[in-house]
């Protein structure tokens, strides 16, 4: 079916058949054109012009030279074949035929061009000639050689004709107005000729020559040209290898150059982008490991605090309870009684702080500003040397991802201003704006390098902070110096 379709709309969609052809050469040569190097597609360039020109210049120069020679050449043919005509009168006059032959043999010889000269009469008789000894040549009174339509110069005929010598130009010019005959000057366009061709063979050679030097010249610029592309290919596929150390050199300050750097540049940067993932992987895996262990450790004290502090108490209460069931006694129950009540609520208590602390409760029920309101109570209690100073402008809730996260950040913050800095204050500021919640902890310790200890990669407790505000699409920057370090966070919401 499609075969059909196809076939049925191809003779629409076929271009008329000069263009078609015109296509397919268009194409040819884009191929050639396409396969071959740059430094060929320029040397192709560099010779084509200047054969062209020199060609056609020399063409034109052959062709000026050539219309104004045998314009010359007529010009002087008339002059002399009408100077022979006048000097002629004598000789005939007075039936010289020796004084007429010296003027012809004369002025031939005389003339550079002249190939013979010839005098007849009024029968067309040949009275005085200057072929010599090889005798007159009796074609050329062949009334064929009279062109139909010969050129005239007043009373002068001209005519041309080919010879065994190359064209001759003849000169035909009537004595004393042709009652005493006329004269007939044969001029050769042979000398003329030679000089055009040798100028014609200098200026190919002369083109030859240039298009030699245009040759040389193209090689070197393309050398020039291509020597920098041809680096930045191979440090474009050592790159592609995966060696981003490698660089393009700057060969010169042209777009070349530009480019070379701009792909340095993005070498630079790719290996510097590659280098802070590596290093980001580095210290998430540190926290990865450092969570890992930091819940077992936390498994383990639960452990023991159940084991040791619950499981005792639950212990020493099954155990009172035995004993008053064995004992009658009931003064003495009474007093057990009010023993194990007390126990069992101290165990309560035991209990109430371990959830607590495995989860702090109050974020979830109260929200951040009162979670963080407890924890600054407890805070103060276990650094009494530390003034702390809470602003909670959070009207409403937030969502518990952001809060939990708050929460951390600021609990790691502050514990690390006690731990590092040995701050006497400590001043937390949480606010909401109209797209994002801010955190901001303050403290007044001895500060440290934030640079260096990021770079350590050993800093968990650093990292994660980031981590936790980068994960909700915050950020979190960290200012310090001998008088202080600030946290702040930022988290959109
Ligand atoms: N507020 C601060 N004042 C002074 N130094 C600080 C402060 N906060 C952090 N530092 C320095 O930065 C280092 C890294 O802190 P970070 O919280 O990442 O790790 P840590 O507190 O040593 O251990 P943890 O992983 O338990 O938090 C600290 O060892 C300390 O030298
Ligand atoms: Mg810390």
């Amino acid at each position: 079916m499609s075969t059909r379709n196809t076939s049925l709309s191809t003779p629409l969609s076929v271009a008329p058949f000069p263009s078609r052809r015109l296509n397919r050469w268009a194409e040819m040569v884009w191929r050639v054109a396409g396969s071959v190097d740059v430094r060929t597609k320029i040397l192709g360039m560099v010779l084509a012009l200047t054969t062209v020109f020199g060609l056609a210049v020399t063409l034109q120069v052959r062709a000026v030279m050539t219309r104004v020679f045998m314009e010359e050449l007529e010009g002087r043919g008339v002059s002399v074949a009408s100077d022979l005509a006048s000097r002629s009168i004598d000789p005939i006059l007075l039936n010289d035929t020796y004084a007429l032959h010296e003027l012809l043999s004369e002025t031939v010889n005389n003339h550079p061009d002249a190939w013979y000269a010839f005098v007849l009469d009024r029968d067309n008789q040949v009275i005085a000639h200057t072929f010599g000894d090889a005798g007159f040549p009796a074609d050329l009174l062949n009334p064929t050689l009279a062109v139909a339509a010969p050129n005239l110069y007043g009373t002068i005929r001209h005519w041309i004709y080919a010879s065994n010598e190359g064209r001759v130009h003849e000169m035909v010019a009537p004595i004393m107005g042709g009652s005493a005959g006329v004269v007939r000057l044969g001029l050769t366009e042979a000398r003329l000729q030679a000089v055009v061709n040798t100028v014609t063979g200098q200026m190919i050679l002369t083109t030859l020559l240039v298009a030699l030097a245009g040759i040389v010249a193209a090689m070197f610029l393309t050398w020039l040209l291509t020597r920098p592309i041809l680096d930045l290919v191979e440090t474009t596929q050592e790159v592609g290898r995966g060696n981003l150390q490698a660089r393009a050199p700057h060969w010169a300050d042209d777009e070349i150059g530009t480019l070379a750097d701009a792909f340095n540049q993005m070498v630079a940067d790719l290996d510097a982008s590659r280098r802070a993932v590596a290093e980001k992987e580095q210290a998430r895996f540190l926290l990865l490991k450092k969570l890992i262990s930091a819940q077992e450790e936390e498994r383990k004290r639960i452990a023991r605090e159940l084991h040791d502090g619950v499981g005792q108490m639950l212990t020493s209460l099954m155990v009172g309870m035995r004993t008053m069931q064995r004992s009658d006694d009931a003064a003495l129950n009474q007093e057990r009684m009010e023993e194990l009540c007390t126990t069992a609520g101290e165990t309560l208590e035991q209990v109430r702080v371990l959830s607590r602390e495995l989860r702090p409760s109050l974020l979830d029920d109260l929200g951040l500003a009162a979670a963080l309101e407890r924890y600054a109570g407890e805070f103060t209690r276990a650094h009494a040397a530390i003034a702390v100073d809470l602003h909670c402008d959070l009207p409403g809730r937030l969502p518990s991802t952001i809060e939990t996260a708050l929460y951390r950040i600021v609990q790691e913050a502050m514990t690390n201003a006690a731990r590092h800095g040995k701050a006497t204050a400590v001043s937390v500021l949480v606010s909401r704006r109209a797209n994002s919640v801010q955190a901001i902890v303050e403290d007044n310790g001895a500060g440290f390098n934030v640079e260096a200890v990021r770079r350590q990669q050993s800093s968990v407790g650093i990292f994660g902070m980031s981590e936790r505000a980068e994960l909700l699409g915050g950020a979190l920057d960290i200012e310090s110096s001998p008088e202080g370090t600030t946290v702040y966070v930022e988290i959109p919401l």
